[in-house]
């Protein structure tokens, strides 16, 4: 009945946003992300314990191993009642490979690969359309807002754009060319998901949501034709960043120091304060030159080169 007693699954971490759509296009990056081990400990399990979180690495231990506070825990939760399963225990451990509260979607990576873990583990054959959904719910619970474009990349890999939230309706772009990116962290300035979403406004002018949505118009075309200085021009931001940058020390400055140093898009990786900026040549440099922006206001951090990840979650042993 079920392939295997335990299954380990890897997800990828993802850049929302992509400058200027907010909540509708994200992608999934290369070597940082979550994994997750499931394993099957009961099948003729009685009670609410279903699942037991019984060990995470690599957080700090900041987060926590109450699976109703957990997106893993959430997520694997929420995935049983979906599919009326409520004679079995899974343990779920959590291994973090990617910094906390930086904008690049750790809480959707561990609960990406807790749920593709269990739908391998219970051989239940769920597809990526009705497992967003649920991961979604798990997204709600710890920003406030049930969005996507974390979920849907990390999960499926390459660049996922939501054409629609009700009724949820994601479409995968392949872009046909690499597109070199610079991502950098700061080590040890938090910026959690719900609070930069608070400070956003409801309404914005209408003469900043025509210059968004041509920016955004053209950076889809810019992916889907793989021509990455149509992709890079459309890198503007008119509504969210304005407000966003404040949160992040030097950001104005940092930005010049990118593009000065080569820099052809940057932005605010999905609610930040990690920034990326794409380049092609000397990508390194452009990093190295958003590193020293950070650290003129006494902000460590850490620089990834990555590309787009299109393979999204994987398992890696069962
Ligand atoms: N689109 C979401 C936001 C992504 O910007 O709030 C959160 O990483």
């Amino acid at each position: 009945m079920f392939k295997n007693d335990s299954v380990k699954v890897f997800a990828p971490a993802t850049i929302a946003n992509f400058s200027c759509g907010f909540d509708i296009i994200g992608f999934a990056i290369d070597d940082i992300g979550d994994t997750v081990e499931a394993t099957i400990k009961s099948v003729n399990y009685k009670g609410n314990n279903n699942i037991i979180i019984s060990n995470i690495t690599g957080d700090d231990n900041v987060l926590s191993y109450d699976p109703l506070k957990n997106t893993a825990g959430i997520t694997a939760k929420n995935f049983l009642k979906y599919l009326n399963i409520n004679n079995i225990q899974i343990e779920l451990k959590i291994k973090k490979n990617m910094p906390i509260c930086s904008g690049l979607g750790s809480s959707a990576a561990s609960a990406v690969a807790a749920i593709k873990a269990i739908n391998y583990l219970l051989n239940t054959n769920v597809s990526y359309e009705n497992m967003i959904p649920i991961l979604m719910e798990s997204e709600k619970v710890i920003s406030g807002k049930n969005h996507a474009d974390n979920v849907a990349p990390s999960l499926m890999g390459g660049i996922t754009i939501i054409r629609s939230y009700n009724p949820l309706d994601i479409i995968p772009i392949k872009c046909p060319i690499k597109i070199n990116c610079v991502i950098v962290y700061p080590l040890n300035l938090d910026l959690p998901t719900y609070y930069s979403r608070k400070i956003l406004k409801d309404y914005y002018p209408l003469k900043d949501i025509v210059n968004q949505l041509g920016n955004l118009a053209s950076l889809i075309v810019g992916l889907m034709k793989g021509d990455i200085n149509i992709i890079c021009k459309s890198m503007n931001d008119f509504i969210i960043e304005p407000a966003r940058s404040l949160l992040i020390p030097g950001y104005n400055n940092i930005k010049k120091n990118a593009i000065d140093n080569g820099a052809l898009g940057f932005s605010i990786c999905g609610s930040g304060p990690s920034v990326f900026a794409i380049g092609i040549d000397n990508i390194k440099k452009i990093g190295q030159s958003i590193q020293k922006g950070f650290l003129k206001k006494n902000i460590k951090t850490k620089m990834l080169i990555s590309n787009i990840n299109n393979k999204g979650a994987k398992i890696l042993v069962s």
